[in-house]
């Protein structure tokens, strides 16, 4: 039932932006900018720490061809443009403590499968 999935994924990026307009500065909501550069085949850093309750906003920027940027579990994927092209924003809510994986969503070259890496959140 590809319907009531998808109105119910609407509602979690409704949500997801209203509580980002919602969240005025300094609030007890911190927001982090964490810049991402993608290259063939690794992003850096690839490892990212965070407090429980933070959101993230991803920029993502290329140093050579297109990428894509994909938070495994969510249904969070932008595409990176290539290099010299401008960056792609993510945001991310780091609502429960665990680790989360990311990784390229783009077809790149050979080792496209090998670029990864992990958000930690931190209690
Ligand atoms: Cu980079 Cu696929």
């Amino acid at each position: 039932m590809p319907r009531p999935v998808r109105i119910r994924r609407r509602w979690f990026a409704w949500a997801a932006l209203l509580v980002a307009l919602a969240a005025p500065q300094g609030s007890s909501q911190d927001r982090r900018v964490v810049r991402v550069l993608a290259e063939r085949f690794a992003f850096s850093p690839s490892q990212v720490k965070v407090k429980r309750g933070t959101v993230v906003e991803f920029k993502v920027r290329s140093d050579d061809t297109s990428h894509g940027f994909h938070i495994v579990g969510s249904n969070g994927s932008v595409i990176v443009p290539k290099r010299g092209r401008g960056e792609a924003t993510l945001i991310f809510e780091a609502d429960t403590a665990g680790t989360y994986t990311f990784e390229c969503s783009k077809l790149c070259g050979a080792g496209h499968s090998f670029m990864r890496g992990s958000i930690i959140v931190e209690e």
